[in-house]
């Protein structure tokens, strides 16, 4: 059975039409693709979305869930950050580009957490998001450097 929810995606008011189990990452889907779906069990970080500037993974976060809170992607967030945005450009920090939402996402969320982590800090927050291309040294450098 449908019902309505209310919530804000980016700073914008959204209405939406869920079913008890509708995921997070499919009803943020229908307005940006930024979350991407990777593992889809909770594992690889690539779906991170920030609800109520906390990190979720949005492939395990019912939709429902939401309603009457706010939720943050990564191209939302990239305005909200973008010196961190800038950071991963000159640093190199993706590659493919498949995870980079959801790393980005998480180190935003390290930022408002901890606005000044030291890189042993950075390796350790973002040890649940995964990069196939990267080897990690270039988002860890990326995260820095925007500090
Ligand atoms: S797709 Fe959600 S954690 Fe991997
Ligand atoms: S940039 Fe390709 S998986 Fe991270």
């Amino acid at each position: 059975m449908k019902r309505e929810i209310h919530y804000e995606l980016n700073g914008n008011p959204v209405t939406q039409e869920v079913t008890p189990e509708t995921l997070l990452l499919d009803a943020v889907r229908q307005w940006t693709t930024a979350p991407k779906e990777a593992c889809g069990v909770g594992v690889c970080g690539a779906c991170t979305v920030l609800v109520n500037d906390q990190p979720v993974s949005s492939c395990l976060y019912l939709a429902a869930l939401v309603d009457g809170q706010t939720v943050w992607t990564a191209d939302g967030l990239v305005q909200r950050f973008p010196r961190l945005a800038q950071s991963f450009v000159e640093h190199e920090g993706l590659q493919c580009g498949i995870c980079t939402p959801g790393q980005f996402t998480a180190a935003c969320a390290l930022l408002l957490e901890n606005p000044h982590p030291d890189e042993a800090t950075i390796r350790h927050y973002m040890a649940g998001n995964l990069c196939r291309c990267t080897g990690y040294a270039a988002i860890v450098r990326s995260i820095h450097g925007a500090v």
